[in-house]
């Protein structure tokens, strides 16, 4: 809006000084006369699959809407975060979007934005500030949610046994996801029976999950179950779970949380057992509250995106339409 300001006055000055309004002739000029937003955005890194698709649904969302969108990969430092906050507020845009890589840490380059008069948003994941008004919204997941779907597939899948042996896949150190899906999962998974034997970060990666899942083969003869709190992790696991002469999705349940393309794939070829949905597709959403806080209206604090969970039978029948 800065800009639009700005804009109009150099606008003005030429027509004062050309007496002339334009009028055709396209150009340069005209690509900007779309919208004067500019949001900068800072990805957490591109670790998953999730992560990816997340980029992709952000960056063609703004693109869409004809919003210069600057955007940065933050490969997973939050010092690399910090650094792009505050180069967007150098550069005076007008909304600042990011995903936190860990919750805590952030209130300083907020208080910054926000005495530099810029909106923040947060995607994805949250931050652990006591002051919410350091930010103008926040879109994304209700994590501890989705770890307690989790948890209740597993005492229902569970009912009739008497000892079970779990494995946590965790997913970064410090970051919302990991805190929020290991509470929730403890949260329902209450009866003694259980026994989370191992947690580990695996962190959101792949060959994290996969390294971290032989340890927990070497450590531990009996394992009956892994909650991996993303596909990535739980798609690691299968790959060492095989290799150890085991077949994933009988000998040891995997549940995990993302319902990306390849982990339905494993739930549909029974290889995972149970997928509980964390949607990436949050770009449409984001550019809707970038132009509303950009122009000083009211957005909501929290906006919790909608998700669901998938056995095999309904990972076999979303697949064809899976977009991501
Ligand atoms: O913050 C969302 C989580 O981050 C996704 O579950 C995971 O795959 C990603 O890396």
């Amino acid at each position: 809006m800065k800009k639009l300001i700005g804009a109009a006055a150099i606008g003005a000055l030429l027509i004062a000084l050309t007496g002339c309004a334009g009028g055709g002739g396209g150009g340069e000029g005209d690509a900007g006369a779309e919208g004067d937003l500019i949001v900068g955005f800072s990805q957490v890194g591109a670790e998953s699959g999730w992560r990816t698709a997340n980029t992709t649904s952000i960056q063609s969302a703004f693109e869409d809407a004809g919003i210069e969108l600057k955007f940065s990969d933050a490969q997973g430092k939050q010092e690399n975060q910090i650094k792009a906050i505050r180069s967007y507020i150098q550069q005076q845009v007008d909304v600042i979007a990011f995903s936190p890589v860990v919750e805590s840490g952030w209130d300083t380059v907020l208080k910054e934005a926000k005495d530099a008069g810029i909106p923040v948003v947060l995607t994805d994941r949250s931050v652990d500030s006591a002051d919410d008004s350091l930010y103008a919204s926040f879109l994304g997941s209700d994590f501890i949610l989705e770890g307690e779907k989790a948890g209740e597939w597993v005492n229902t899948e569970f009912a009739d046994a008497d000892a079970v042996k779990v494995v946590e896949l965790q997913g970064t150190t410090g970051a919302a996801p990991a805190n929020d899906r290991a509470e929730g999962f403890r949260n329902v998974v209450t009866d003694p029976k259980f026994e989370i034997i191992a947690s580990q970060t695996g962190d959101f990666t792949r060959a994290g999950g996969k390294q971290v899942m032989e340890a927990f083969l070497q450590a531990n003869p009996q394992i009956d179950l892994v909650y991996a709190h993303n596909d990535d992790m739980g798609l690691g696991a299968i790959e060492a779970i095989e290799a150890a002469g085991m077949v994933p999705g009988e000998d040891i349940k995997i549940v995990t949380v993302d319902a990306v393309k390849d982990g339905m794939t494993a739930l549909a070829d029974g290889k995972i057992n149970f997928i509980v949905e964390c949607s990436p597709l949050l770009g449409p959403q984001l550019v809707e509250i970038a132009e509303k806080v950009a122009a000083g209206e009211d957005v909501e604090k929290r906006i919790v995106t909608e998700e669901t969970t998938f056995t095999q039978e309904q990972a076999i029948e979303a697949l064809p339409d899976r977009q991501y």
